[in-house]
């Protein structure tokens, strides 16, 4: 890592922190690629338990494998007795990123990462139990009830939008289809991104040959602010502000005259576009029509415009994905949480690949405070 990170490398804008042979952010035009394979590929092609399989275990499964994964993913839904009871003692009124970090802190002594135990195995327990448990609490404190988890739903999208929205609602309709599908193509779009804020939490703790779910903790975490996870959330609630086209251009402009940041705008290494933005456009786009949308879609598209003309900044996958997941039925605090029931995995395959050349993660600081000097005693204060 480069020495002295002032000025234009605060933040460590622009440095080199390791290697990966994870993922690649930006490069071949602004693409994204997961160990090589391009996410324009991964969401037409591919479903998200193929690239949580791709990202956890390292290959792409063939169709029995994914048969066998998804099966075993089912299998790991179930919520034990101590954590359904701690979720049941939360406050409703949690913040949701807050419910599944002590869920995943809770795991960590419940079912701890002792000897012998593999990190993938970690990886798919977290990834299968994060929406039983983030539904079940949300269940239980909305009306009391106490949701049955282990669900036949096939994927995780189908997982989650079964739990929140009841199997009924779902049976046989062309809008749970497309939602899935939504759900679906986000939930890989937000599995893997290099060394983002979270995932280097992770490595940084993973450097100190600290457990898994301590990792992960550390990762919720940091994904949780509105710089990064949050962003999905922030950009929710500045779109349901405006009623208009209008007015979301007249408020937009003052908001970019005083400097106020537009949440799900810009990024630290696209230089043109986020590739993924395009690619969750479309489904947001699909399903406002379906819905006969006429505010929500066109005022995205209005400040999307305005942020170009503007500033010359572009949508990154965040500003479409709430739109996208609006139209889906899902509540707005559930957005980031949504963006852990993905990068999961991606969390899982940097932990994976910091512990197989480790080097504990510590740089030195530029020192910016007083001088040396001397130590008066207390009592002449
Ligand atoms: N709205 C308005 N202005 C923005 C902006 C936004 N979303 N993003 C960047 N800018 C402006 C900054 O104010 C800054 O202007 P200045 O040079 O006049 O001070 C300039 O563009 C450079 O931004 P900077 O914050 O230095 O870039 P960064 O690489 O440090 O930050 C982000 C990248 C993503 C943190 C930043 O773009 C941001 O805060 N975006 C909003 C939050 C978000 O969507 N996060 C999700 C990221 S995937």
């Amino acid at each position: 890592m480069s020495s002295n990170p002032t000025g234009s490398q605060a933040g460590l804008k622009g440095v080199v922190a390791g290697r990966t042979a994870i993922c690649t952010v930006g490069e071949d035009g602004d693409n994204l690629h997961y160990r090589g394979y391009s996410i324009y590929d991964l969401t037409e092609k591919a479903c998200f338990e193929e690239v949580a399989h791709l990202l956890i275990w390292g290959t792409l499964p063939n169709k029995q494998q994914l048969k066998n994964y998804q099966n075993k993913l089912k299998s790991l839904r179930g919520i034990p007795p101590a954590l359904a009871n701690c979720l049941e003692k939360m406050p409703g009124s949690a913040h949701p990123m807050d419910v599944l970090r002590t869920t995943c802190s809770l795991l960590g002594v419940l079912e701890p990462e002792v000897e012998g135990k593999r990190a993938e195995d970690i990886a798919d327990r977290l990834l299968a139990i994060f929406p039983s448990a983030l539904l079940y609490w949300y269940h239980y404190h909305q009306n009391g009830h106490k949701i049955e988890v282990n669900i036949a739903a096939e994927t995780t999208a189908a997982h989650f939008l079964t739990l929140l929205h009841g199997p009924r609602i779902r049976q046989h309709s062309d809008l749970a289809e497309m939602m899935e599908k939504t759900l679906d193509i986000s939930l890989i779009l937000y599995a893997e991104h290099e060394f983002n804020a979270s995932t280097f939490a992770a490595r940084v703790c993973t450097g100190t040959k600290s457990d898994f779910y301590s990792a992960v903790t550390a990762a919720i975490g940091t994904l949780r602010g509105p710089l990064h996870g949050g962003a999905n959330e922030a950009a929710m609630y500045l779109i349901s502000q405006f009623n208009s086209v209008e007015e979301a251009q007249t408020r937009i402009k003052e908001m970019l005259e005083k400097k106020e940041l537009i949440m799900g705008f810009g990024h630290r290494v696209y230089k043109k576009c986020d590739p993924r933005s395009d690619v969750i456009k479309a489904q947001s786009k699909i399903l406002a029509e379906f819905s006969g949308d006429k505010t929500i879609y066109p005022v995205s598209e209005k400040i999307e415009s305005m942020m170009w003309e503007e500033k010359k900044l572009f949508p990154n996958l965040d500003f479409y994905s709430a739109s996208a997941y609006h139209f889906c039925g899902i509540p707005t605090f559930m957005f980031t949480p949504l963006f852990v029931m993905s990068r999961i995995t991606g969390w899982a395959a940097h932990i994976i690949e910091q512990r197989k050349d480790n080097k504990l993660i510590r740089p030195t600081a530029e020192y910016i405070g007083p001088s040396a000097r001397p130590l008066t005693d207390i009592s002449v204060r």
